[in-house]
């Protein structure tokens, strides 16, 4: 298919607007990494054999190839040699060493899409000794089962085209929002901590269906089918979620006392405390990390 370059900068552009990817490199094959190439590999951006991933230890280089079909292993600068997509999905401590490493063997041209959590833009834009091009994802772990939710935020020197490539690299992983970098930390809080407090109050209310009687089996089934079922109406609705609560409210009905019941231990409160302590969290990594 023939191809025009959107500006000097910037990936390839298909006719269609769509960016083609020559080579791919994915540093940090783990849980994230492996999702994210699971769902590159299916969307079909860039054939197998452009692929490269790697990991710290050779067995799961080995496992990685061999179920993937593309080329894996543990030297990260022959992996982003000549890659003009390098998706870093690295620890947050990880990340400087890599930079570090690969530094003289990255293409100038490369777009970085960066998942490690709490590293700034500007901290990969400082560790290069040019211009580059990134955009920082904060997805969360339903991404595994391409249900997650996926916030990205620009670097100084991305382009449209490469906001419109990160876009394509998650949407294959769930829903993709495009923000500024500042409210990444309340998005850490919010979107990739809630998982972990959804999952307590999943388990919470099972754990009430045991105290009444029902099988656990049972009773995990009825809990987390209600919060998917009751999240899916409220993006697909549109409507506040307070109206939708007044949905299954009756007056003087058996919700009422419920929900009585949640305001008097202060559910409401704690959540919001909850992800307000770790936005805070994520902050001082970033804090750290830049000292
Ligand atoms: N898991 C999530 O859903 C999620 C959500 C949001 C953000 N994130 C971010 O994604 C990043 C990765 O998280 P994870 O949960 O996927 O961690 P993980 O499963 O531990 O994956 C990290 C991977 O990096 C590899 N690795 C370590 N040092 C390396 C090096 N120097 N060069 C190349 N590969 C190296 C490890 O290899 P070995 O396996 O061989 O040790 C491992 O496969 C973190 O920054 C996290 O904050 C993850």
């Amino acid at each position: 298919m023939k191809t025009r370059i959107d500006s000097s900068k910037g990936l390839d552009l298909a006719k269609d607007g769509h960016a083609s990817v020559k080579r791919l490199a994915v540093i940090g094959a783990g849980k994230l990494g492996e999702g994210l190439l699971s769902g590159v590999l299916g969307s079909q951006l860039v054939p197998v054999s452009r692929v490269v991933a790697t990991v710290a230890h050779q067995p799961r280089a080995d496992y990685i190839a061999e179920k993937y079909g593309i080329k894996a292993g543990t030297n990260n600068r022959e992996a982003v040699l000549g890659a003009d997509l390098v998706l870093i999905c690295l620890k947050p401590q990880q990340v400087k060493g890599f930079l570090q490493e690969v530094r003289k063997d990255l293409r100038k041209d490369a777009l970085l899409i960066s998942a490690a959590a709490s590293v700034t833009n500007e901290f990969i834009e400082r560790e290069l000794p040019f211009p580059v091009r990134v955009v920082r994802a904060m997805p969360n772990t339903p991404c595994l089962i391409r249900h997650g939710m996926i916030a990205l935020a620009r670097g100084r020197h991305a382009t449209d085209a490469d906001l419109k490539m990160a876009n394509r690299v998650f949407s294959s992983m769930g829903r993709t929002v495009t923000v500024d970098e500042k409210h990444m930390d309340a998005i850490t809080g919010l979107s990739a901590s809630g998982p972990a407090y959804v999952y307590t109050i999943i388990e919470s209310l099972a754990e009430a269906g045991v105290k009444l009687g029902l099988p656990r089996e049972l009773s995990t089934e009825l809990s987390a089918q209600t919060l998917l079922g009751a999240s899916a109406l409220v993006l697909q609705s549109g409507e506040h979620p307070a109206k939708l609560k007044d949905m299954v409210t009756t007056p003087a009905g058996c919700t009422i006392d419920g929900l009585l019941e949640l305001e008097e231990g202060g559910l409401r409160v704690t959540l919001i405390k909850a992800v307000v302590r770790a936005a805070e969290r994520a902050k001082q990594l970033v804090d750290n990390q830049n000292k």
